[in-house]
Parts: structure tokens; sequence; C-alpha cells
């Protein structure tokens, strides 16, 4: 089955992000999903005849999975904005989850701005655990590396060079990462984890 590049219903304007970079940032998003599926489709025909495409096949192996990585973590990304922005509901599930694990549900922004500016591209990630019922936030690089396995993400702010080189410069991740928060809609992020313990005791 072919993955299809969705639509993103984000705000006319946006604090901080211009349309531009987030029209060059969707492009990106697209060539993710065109080349999951363009490496799906040569991977039978490559696994048919091994003698001839087996290293062919093992890279095209490791490669899927980084399409993969950047087709899902940008759909997680772009989502976030759609609506606009929205504070976090302290009554929230997802506020009273986060405040039992960092103290103030508000700390979980510096944490992830801080994890947001380690160095190399990659995305600062905030995953669920519903076995431990607690939060891990981590970095992952490029974007399918240091993952949490099958842990469901809450919160994915992309930190690639990107993201921000057209509005900010190469030093300006400090200020994208805030603009970033800033256009955050935490109502998205409290569906998602609704839907992450929806039955669990
Ligand atoms: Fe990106």
């Amino acid at each position: 089955m072919e993955y299809t590049e969705k639509k993103f219903n984000l705000p006319e304007e946006m604090e901080g992000l211009s349309k531009e970079g987030i029209s060059q940032h969707l492009g990106l998003y697209g060539g993710y999903v065109k080349n999951f599926n363009a490496i799906s489709k040569l991977l039978p025909e490559y696994a048919g005849d091994m003698e001839k495409h087996g290293l062919a096949l093992v890279e095209l192996i490791r490669r899927r999975s980084f399409e993969f990585g950047g087709m899902r973590l940008h759909e997680l990304y772009f989502s976030q904005w759609e609506g606009g922005a929205q504070a976090l509901d302290p009554n929230s599930a997802l506020a009273q989850a986060l405040a039992k694990d960092y103290k103030d549900a508000a700390h979980v922004v510096p944490y992830l701005t801080a994890i947001g500016m380690m160095r190399g591209p990659g995305w600062a990630l905030l995953y669920w655990d519903p076995e431990a019922k607690q939060f891990l936030a981590g970095f992952s690089g490029e974007q399918h590396q240091g993952h949490f396995a099958t842990l469901p993400v809450v919160l994915a702010l992309d930190v690639w060079e990107h993201a921000f080189l057209l509005d900010y410069g190469a030093q300006g991740k400090a200020k994208y990462i805030d603009a970033f928060f800033k256009n955050l809609n935490w109502k998205v992020l409290e569906q998602r984890f609704a839907d992450m313990t929806t039955g669990q005791k």
C-alpha cells in the first residue's frame, strides 16, 4: 500500500514562522512520503535476486526507516499547529500527568528546549510509556535513530536546520524553538495523550 502525503490545516499567520519557511518544510515532508513509497516498491524486486541486488537491498532497508521516520514525525509535527495556538488546560489528563513527572507541567517546555538545543540534526521527542505510565523525553538522531522502541510520541519538535534556517539563520535554533512552542496547539497534544491512555487502568 502506498502512503499518501497529508495536508495540514495550518493558520494563515504564525508567530515567528514564515509562510515560505513552512511551505519549503512541507515540501521536504512530501519528499519523505515519495521516497518511502519509491523504496518500498523496489524491495520485492531486489529481494528476488539477492545475487545481483543484495548490497543495494540492505542499504535501501536502512534508508527506508529514515524515510518513514521523516514521514511520520513531520505528520506529528505539522498537526501540532492545526487550529492555531492554544494553551494546555491545567485540568486535562495530559497536564496532570506532566505535573506528576515534572513537578509543574510547564517545565516540560524548557526540558524539551534543552534537548532540542543538542547538536546534530534530529528531533526532540516526548514519548509516553504506557507500561510505566510515565513520560520519556529523548533525542532522535536524523529521524530513525535513538527512539524509545514501541513508545508513542506525544510531542515532536523538529530541530533539523531546515526547520529554522530560512527564518532565523544557522544560529537561530533557540529563537525557532521559542516560536515552535508559541504556535503549539496543546489541545492536539491533549487529544493524542487521551488516545494513548484510553482503556488504561
Ligand atoms: Fe523537518
